[in-house]
């Protein structure tokens, strides 16, 4: 039986290098099939969308990846239109929605909202972002991309910056990032550094060096990994207008940085990168956006078939 069926993603401290590399592999593998093949993979089967938070790329791209695979898609994403509004229980709706699916994919505001769903479904749950706490599937796709475009993972220097106290994707990347052997620099605000409670989990899975300033070791880095900053999750407005705009990526900053080093993004993007650096050939986050379509399509895959694909 391969080993992902069935299987619950809520954290990507749940997957060792091993299984990351099973996964890529077979995301490879996926990339390269004919489309009349790909159908075949889930051919009928259902994915459940429920999202409590606004989504562009991570609700379509698994829209996306199920279409991909031959299967197909039906949930919630404007929460206001839906039984929630009548007071319906997160525990319920899901129940409900395991009925009507295969596999479930959940983003909701509250940390350990995933784990909660898992307990309740009777279909795997894929956590698709729970509050400022994770978010395995960017990972896995942020880690396919740095594998895919630089063409390993150890050995590389990786630059963190932005909003590293609320960003979710930034959690599960260094989580997933301690599988591997790289130098990490976290780069923020200091109102903004990764929380505290975190940072012993974190230091168990590899060792960073913290700094305010972008430029303190631009020319070093192989990868760059920029995120937004998290005003949603501000609990003050004004504490948002203190570090708003704090870091921008103009054409200014690559020119400092390695001729070969490569630009990330989770996206959406405000103005932390400018457009101009998206015509260069560092940038690397509208591949990062499409190599979501397939590593997603091979996580159901391999969760939706008992002898993988
Ligand atoms: C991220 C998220 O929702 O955490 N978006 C995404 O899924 N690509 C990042 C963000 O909202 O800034």
């Amino acid at each position: 039986m391969n080993e992902f069926y069935q299987k619950d993603i809520i954290s990507i401290k749940e997957f060792d290098k091993e299984q990351l590399e099973k996964i890529f592999v077979s995301t490879d593998k996926i990339m390269k099939l004919q489309p009349i093949e790909r159908r075949e993979i889930s051919k009928g089967k259902t994915l459940a969308y429920l999202f409590y938070e606004p989504s562009t790329r991570t609700r379509l791209s698994f829209d996306s990846a199920i279409a991909l695979i031959g299967g197909n898609s039906l949930g919630i994403s404007d929460i206001s239109s839906s039984s929630t509004q009548k007071g319906e229980s997160l525990a319920d709706t899901v129940k409900i929605m395991s009925i009507y699916s295969d596999v479930l994919v959940l983003r909701h505001p509250l940390d350990g909202s995933s784990r909660f769903a898992a307990e309740v479904s009777s279909k795997p749950v894929i956590n698709a972002g729970s509050g400022t706490e994770e978010h395995p599937t960017q990972a896995i796709q942020d880690l396919f991309t740095i594998r895919k475009e630089k063409k390993k993972i150890d050995g590389l220097k990786i630059g963190i910056v932005g909003d590293l106290k609320y960003g979710r994707t930034v959690y599960s990347l260094l989580y997933g990032l301690g599988n591997y052997d790289v130098t990490v620099y976290l780069i923020s605000p200091e109102s903004l550094r990764i929380r505290s409670d975190s940072v012993y989990e974190i230091k168990k899975r590899l060792s960073f060096t913290e700094s305010t300033d972008i430029e303190e070791y631009i020319d070093d880095l192989d990868v760059l990994y920029v995120t937004r900053i998290q005003k949603e999750r501000f609990p003050d407005e004004e504490e948002y207008l203190k570090v708003k705009g704090s870091y921008i990526v103009g054409l200014d900053l690559l020119q400092q940085m390695k001729n070969d080093s490569i630009i990330l993004h989770p996206l959406p993007r405000l103005d932390e990168v400018s457009i101009d650096i998206d015509s260069t050939k560092n940038a690397k986050y509208f591949e990062q956006a499409e190599y979501g379509k397939y590593t997603r399509a091979t996580l159901l895959g391999l969760i939706l078939n008992k002898d993988g694909f």
